[in-house]
C-alpha cells in the first residue's frame, strides 16, 4: 500500500490514516495530484484531504470547464453541528467555486430509519438550522440545489432499483453489518449520490469524513452493475481527516462534551475548553525554551492548522516559533481562543442573515 505524503507539519495521527486507507481501499492525496487543482483550498494543501476517490476525473473537469457536481448531504439529527462538519462544506465550497453544479440534500429518512427523528422534525430543524448554517459558513445558496430525501421520487426509485444489485454478503462485507434500516439508509444514499446524472451523466465529487467512504464505493459498484439502464460515471470521493477530540483522540464526538467544539458553541466554555486541550508543551517552562514543543501533539495548534487560519506562512511561523520554544503553549492558546471567538461571531451574524432567506430556497423533489 503506498504511503500517505506526510503533511508540511507532520501529524501524530497520520498512522491512523495510512491504516484507513489501506482498509476502506483509498488513494493517497498525493503532490502529484494536489500539483493539477487549481488554487487548492488550504485542507489540501495541508493535505487534511489525506486521500480520495478517482478524484482525477474532477480535476479533469475543472481544468476543462466540463460539466461536473460536488454533493453532500445533512442528517438533521441534532440541533448543533460539529467543527468537522465545517470540513465537508468548506470542500465543497471549493467546488462550487470552481464551477461545480452543487447539491446538499437532508437525510431525513436516514435520520428517521436510523436515528428515530420524525420526518417533520427532520424537515423542521434542517429549515431552522442545518441550511442556514451551511450557508452561514459559507455555502451560495444561488449555485445550490436543496432537497430533502423524502420528497425526492427519483432518489427513492433509484434506491429501490439499487436494491437488486447487491447482495447481502457483500453488504455485510463493506459494512461490517446487514441492519434492514442501514441497508435502505445505504441505498437511499447511493441515490443521492448518483441522482445529479439522472438527467446528464457527469463527473461528481462527494466530500466526506472517511468514515463516509464505503458509500461512496458501493456507489461505484453500482455504477458498473446499472450500465445496461443507466450511464452514470463513477463519482469520485475526497476524504478529510477528523476534527481530533481536545484530549487527542481521533475523532471529536459529542459523546465526550468536554472535548467538542460545536457549532455555535459559547465562546467562553469553548475558551475553557481549549485552555484543559492536550498540549504539546515540556513539562517545565525551563525544558520548554530549551527543546521547544510538540505541535503536532497539540490540540490547539491542529485547530488553527483545519480551521482557523487561512494563510500558510502565518501558520508555518506559529510553527517554528512554538517547535523552537519562543512561544510557550499559554500563547498558542490565546491565539486559539482569539480565532475562535472571531470566528463563531462572523457565524452567529451570518446564520442570522441566512435564516432570512431560507423561506426563499427554492427545493426540489
Ligand atoms: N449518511 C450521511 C451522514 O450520516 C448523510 C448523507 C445522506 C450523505 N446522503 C448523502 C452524505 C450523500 C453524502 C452524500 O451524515
Amino acid at each position: 500500500m503506498a504511503k500517505i505524503t506526510i503533511d508540511p507539519w507532520g501529524s501524530f495521527l497520520v498512522k491512523d490514516y495510512e491504516e484507513l486507507i489501506g482498509k476502506y481501499g483509498l488513494e493517497p492525496f498525493t503532490d502529484e495530484l494536489l500539483s493539477k487543482i487549481p488554487q487548492p483550498n488550504k485542507l489540501m494543501r495541508r493535505k487534511i484531504v489525506f486521500a480520495h476517490t478517482d478524484l482525477g476525473r474532477v480535476v479533469d473537469a475543472i481544468n476543462r470547464k466540463k460539466d461536473f457536481y460536488a454533493l453532500t448531504g445533512i442528517m438533521p439529527t441534532l440541533e448543533k453541528i460539529h467543527l468537522g462538519t465545517k470540513l465537508v462544506i468548506e470542500n465543497i465550497k471549493y467546488f462550487q467555486d470552481h464551477g461545480a453544479k452543487s447539491f446538499v440534500l437532508v437525510a431525513d429518512l436516514e435520520a428517521a430509519a436510523t436515528r428515530e427523528v420524525s420526518l417533520e422534525e427532520g424537515r423542521q430543524r434542517a429549515l431552522d438550522f442545518h441550511i442556514p448554517a451551511y450557508i452561514a459558513l459559507g455555502l451560495d445558496p444561488k449555485k445550490t440545489v436543496f432537497y430533502f430525501q423524502s420528497t425526492n421520487e427519483k432518489v427513492k426509485n433509484l434506491g429501490y432499483i439499487f436494491s437488486k444489485k447487491i447482495t447481502l454478503n457483500e453488504f455485510r462485507a463493506i459494512y461490517g453489518s446487514a441492519e434492514p434500516s442501514r441497508i435502505m439508509s445505504s441505498l437511499l444514499q447511493a441515490g443521492d449520490i448518483l441522482f445529479p446524472q439522472i438527467e446528464h451523466s457527469m463527473p461528481g465529487v462527494i466530500p466526506v469524513g472517511p468514515d463516509q467512504s464505503p458509500h461512496v464505493l458501493l456507489s461505484r459498484d453500482i455504477v458498473n452493475r446499472t450500465k445496461n439502464i443507466f450511464n452514470f460515471v463513477p463519482p469520485s470521493g475526497i476524504y478529510h481527516k477528523f476534527t481530533p477530540s481536545l484530549d487527542g483522540d481521533l475523532k471529536m464526538s459529542k459523546s465526550k462534551p468536554e472535548s467538542c467544539i460545536t457549532i455555535p458553541d459559547d465562546i467562553d466554555v469553548a475558551c475553557k475548553k481549549i485552555r484543559r486541550a492536550l498540549s504539546g508543551a515540556r513539562k517545565t517552562l525551563a525544558d520548554h525554551r530549551k527543546y521547544g514543543a510538540i505541535p503536532e501533539k497539540d490540540m490547539s495548534f491542529e485547530l488553527l492548522k483545519q480551521h482557523f487560519i487561512e494563510n500558510d506562512k502565518e501558520l508555518k511561523k506559529i510553527y517554528d516559533e512554538y517547535k523552537a520554544g519562543r512561544m510557550t503553549t499559554g500563547e498558542i492558546k490565546d491565539i486559539t481562543c482569539e480565532k475562535l471567538t472571531k470566528f463563531m461571531k462572523e457565524f452567529e451574524k451570518n446564520f442570522e442573515k441566512a435564516r432570512k432567506i431560507v423561506s426563499s430556497l427554492k427545493f426540489i423533489g
